[in-house]
């Protein structure tokens, strides 16, 4: 592989070295033939020299310098004219110990205007690094080296010329001590850099003085000659980006970088940083494109520094288990103590549930239909014969008992079967049964068995396994490709990064925003843990004391979704983590895939605490997300108004059917019946007629506005890139739904708990933080490289996290907290019996 790199570099050389070699034996060539004039000028250093040559006449200064022991001896040629022309230029011809060097006055570069003016810096003799030539001469003895500048035309008119060499005075920049110089198309600039004994990683920073927005490129490379000091051939080693006002790039000893070239070039358009089209005059006798610019070096940070902010970051982490271990070594017995003491003070307390008793009254005075008046303590003493009619208040009719009956026989005769066979009439019979009422019961859908919905339930996570590595494996395999070709051809323009705080090691050239995603990965197996303890204490209190038919307590316990939440949030890391070893515009949603997922989990997870019965199955649920992951290629890919258009249809449709399906618990259809219903519904009740529901009513539609706005100015404003639109829009209903949800809970004369009310206000602060640390993005690829490199910001936690990684970390502990409050949402129903319990 190396040895083929090799290979490939030293082709490319030869090809590159050709040109000189085919101008310098063509200088030779037109030198004998017309050697009649050819003058020979003894020269000096910082001497200008003026003259004139035509095809008869050309001249050769010749320079015979000492180089001290101590020195390197850079030499800077400038060359200028003022009436060479393009068809008969100026032929500049330098000769040293070791190397030529060419080129011509005018200087077309990339053919896009001649420039006049043209200078070099000569690479000095020693960075030839032949075999045999001593480094520094010997100590005391003075090493004589001869210079010839050739200068000649084939133009038969005179053509003037101004010619002056000189010494480079500050050829080496220091550590810390910025370096100013000008920089035009036709005068590119290098400076060499040693690293200084101690000091393994040094951050190289350009900067454009004078808000100077020229397009040119830098480039580190390692210390050879010929230097690629021309655009052209900067694609030969090192590294090189493209750069408007700011640019970075991290230099490793390491990778054999314990000396280096900084090379600046300017662009003679303003296309490859823009990519915005000029039309330029190429007649221009006032182009100038002079780019001021400011080189420092500075320390990076050691490999001690590494050590301590990886060791900080897990540390931060492992403190979430120890304090999680602390809490429940700790507080098992107090917490049981806790729920059981919140259901004693319900009993002795009947106002609690005024709300229960508001919500009742409000339906009985809307439908004017009297319902029997509620026990006030009804949710504390559950056994009593009330219960039974509360939820059946509206039509106790004969005919619902019968189906209740008939199904609860069915329910026995078919038990054995029922474990293998999902009965889809089974299903609609759920839903029928609860069509009459007007307050459903979370008992009223868990009438499936445990098995067949555990069955269900499973599907979840063993789809979300698959899933994650179908997923999982290319996007690792496509982004360690596109790592390995920046690093193949070091062309840093592939990468998004934040360069001015990308800290490279070992393959990757920005780990620290690879590891911070580890947070992701820490609390989402910490959540795992979690549910398994929990689903195990709650397996072993079913077997300590089995509830009996109908006497089941709290919200039916299905924790596959939490642990396909659980999951999602370690994928979200990997994929995070995987996004940024390159991050760019087209894989912007290897980042976002997962957070898709989540909002959706936790949605579903939300809606399935109540309605066990009537969950969607998995393989529709993930059927959706390959949707709305199709959407978003198509919109990253193809992004034209008709994307915009098309998801804004597929969300209204969608958050008016999944509206409907909350408001009406599920026993709403779609079909040709369906307007005649309404139109029914609307001749019976009148147009205007009050919703059953007001609570529901007036929280969905609220929810509805919000995201038809979102709908609708999406494709108005878009305002910004569409993948990051879709996961606007997933966190903004993820968000209105667990609201909705505690709304309703509230309403409904149920409890938040301490706990929850802890994790809610921890959620609150961290989300907060988070999206604050969000707003500040360092990087934009919505721009080209340079525009976003602009924008670039220093690290500033530990000189190794910048902003992003502070919100990697922050997000996963917001998402950690947000599924504990999700968790724990439901426990103070934990000994409130099933039939009890409302469903919204
Ligand atoms: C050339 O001139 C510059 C100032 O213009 C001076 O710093 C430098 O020492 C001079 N070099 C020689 C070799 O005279
Ligand atoms: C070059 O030399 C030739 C022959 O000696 C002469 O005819 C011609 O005029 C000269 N050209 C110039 C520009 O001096
Ligand atoms: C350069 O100058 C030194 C001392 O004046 C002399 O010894 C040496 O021969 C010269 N080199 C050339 C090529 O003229
Ligand atoms: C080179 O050495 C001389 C004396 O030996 C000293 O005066 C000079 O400053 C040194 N130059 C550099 C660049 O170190
Ligand atoms: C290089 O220097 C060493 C001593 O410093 C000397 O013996 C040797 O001849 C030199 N080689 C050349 C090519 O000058
Ligand atoms: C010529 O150059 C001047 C100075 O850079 C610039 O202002 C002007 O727009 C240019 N003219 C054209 C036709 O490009
Ligand atoms: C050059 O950059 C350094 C470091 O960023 C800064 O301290 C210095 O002020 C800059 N120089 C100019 C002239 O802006």
């Amino acid at each position: 592989m190396t040895e083929c790199r090799g290979a490939l570099k030293a082709a490319l050389l030869v090809c590159l070295l050709f040109p000189c070699s085919y101008a310098w034996i063509r200088q030779f060539h037109s030198s004998a033939h017309l050697s009649i004039g050819q003058k020979f000028v003894p020269a000096e250093f910082n001497h200008t020299y003026r003259g004139q040559i035509n095809s008869n006449e050309s001249m050769i200064y010749a320079f015979n310098y000492t180089r001290l022991d101590n020195e390197t001896d850079a030499i800077r040629v400038t060359v200028s004219s003022t009436n060479a022309l393009e068809t008969n230029p100026m032929l500049v011809v330098i000769k040293q110990q070791l190397g030529v060097l060419s080129w011509q006055v005018p200087l077309n570069v990339e053919r896009i205007y001649p420039f006049l003016t043209t200078s070099r810096t000569l690479c000095p003799t020693i960075n030839y690094h032949i075999n045999g030539l001593n480094e520094s001469a010997p100590p005391g003895e003075v090493v004589y080296q001869d210079l010839y500048v050739d200068l000649s035309t084939s133009s038969a008119s005179n053509v003037d010329f101004e010619f002056r060499a000189f010494q480079v005075p500050d050829f080496f920049i220091e550590m810390n001590v910025p370096m100013i110089f000008n920089v035009t198309p036709s005068e590119p600039q290098y400076v060499e850099f040693e690293m200084p004994p101690g000091i393994d990683r040094v951050l190289v920073t350009i900067e454009s003085l004078e808000d100077n927005k020229f397009c040119s490129y830098f480039s580190i490379q390692p210390v050879h000659c010929p230097v690629a000091d021309e655009e052209s051939q900067l694609r030969i080693e090192g590294y090189y980006q493209t750069v408007t006002s700011k640019g970075s790039i991290v230099v490793t000893r390491d990778d054999g970088y314990d000396k280096f070239y900084i090379v600046v070039t300017v662009k003679p358009v303003d296309f490859y940083c823009t990519q915005i089209e000029q039309i330029i005059s190429p007649k221009n006798a006032t182009y100038l494109r002079v780019k001021t610019v400011n080189i420092t070096v500075t320390e990076s940070l050691s490999s001690k520094g590494y050590t301590i902010a990886i060791v900080a970051a897990v540390a931060f982490f492992t403190g979430f288990y120890v304090i999680t271990c602390a809490l429940l070594a700790s507080n098992i017995v107090k917490w049981k103590y806790c729920f059981g003491k919140m259901t004693e003070e319900r009993v002795s307390q009947p106002d609690v549930d005024s709300h229960g008793k508001v919500l009742d009254a409000l339906e009985k005075d809307l439908e004017g239909n009297p319902i029997p008046e509620p026990n006030g303590t009804e949710y504390a003493s559950p056994s009593t014969s009330a219960k039974t009619t509360r939820g059946q208040s509206k039509t106790p009719s004969p005919n619902q008992s019968a189906s209740d009956l008939a199904v609860s026989q069915r329910r026995t005769s078919v038990s054995s079967l029922e474990d293998e066979v999902d009965f889809i009439d089974d299903m609609s019979d759920d839903k029928n049964i609860v069509r009459g009422k007007t307050v459903v019961t979370v008992s009223d859908l868990t009438r499936k068995s445990r098995s067949r919905l555990s069955k269900k339930d499973r599907q979840y996570r063993w789809s979300m396994i698959t899933i994650c590595i179908f997923y999982g494996l290319p996007v690792a395999q496509l982004v360690l490709t596109y790592q390995r070709v920046l690093r193949s051809t070091g062309n840093e323009d592939l990468c998004y990064y934040n360069f001015a705080c990308a800290n490279p090691l070992g393959f990757l050239s920005d780990f620290n925003h690879v590891f911070s995603n580890i947070g992701y990965l820490m609390l989402g197996f910490l959540f795992i843990l979690l549910v398994r303890r929990r689903q195990m204490q709650y397996i072993k209190s079913r077997n300590d004391e089995p509830a009996a038919e109908g006497k089941e307590k709290g919200i039916p316990p299905q924790f596959e979704l939490f642990y396909a939440m659980g999951l999602a949030l370690i994928m979200e890391g990997l994929m995070s983590g995987s996004y940024h070893v390159c991050p760019s515009y087209s894989n912007f949603q290897f980042d976002t895939s997962f957070m898709y997922l989540i909002g959706g989990l936790g949605m579903l997870k939300i809606y399935q605490a109540r309605h066990p019965d009537i969950m969607p199955n998995a393989y529709l649920f993930y059927a959706f997300f390959a949707l709305i992951i199709l959407v978003t290629v198509l919109g990253v890919v193809y992004i034209s108004i008709s994307v915009w258009i098309g998801f804004s249809i597929i969300l209204v449709v969608f958050t008016f059917g999944l509206s409907a399906q909350i408001y009406y618990l599920g026993r709403w259809s779609l079909d040709c019946g369906a307007p005649k219903r309404i139109y029914d519904r609307i001749r019976t009740d009148g147009l205007c007629s009050w919703p059953k529901h007001v609570d529901r009513f007036v929280l969905l539609t609220l929810v509805l506005l919000v995201n038809w706005t979102i709908a609708i100015m999406g494709p108005i404003w878009q305002p910004i890139d569409f993948a990051s639109y879709i996961l606007a829009t997933f966190v903004c209903n993820y968000g209105m739904y667990v609201l909705f949800y505690m709304v309703m809970k509230l309403r409904s004369g149920e409890r938040i708990s301490r706990l929850t009310v802890l994790f809610i206000l921890l959620a609150c602060a961290t989300w907060a933080g988070s999206l604050y640390m969000f707003y500040f993005s360092p990087i934009n690829w919505q721009e080209t490289p340079s525009q976003s490199r602009s924008i670039n910001q220093p690290c500033s936690l530990l000189k190794f996290y910048d902003k992003h990684d502070i919100w990697h970390m922050m997000s996963a502990c917001s998402l950690f907290f947000s599924f504990m409050v999700m968790l724990t949402l439901d426990d103070d129903l934990m000994t409130v019996f099933r039939k009890d319990i409302v469903v919204f």
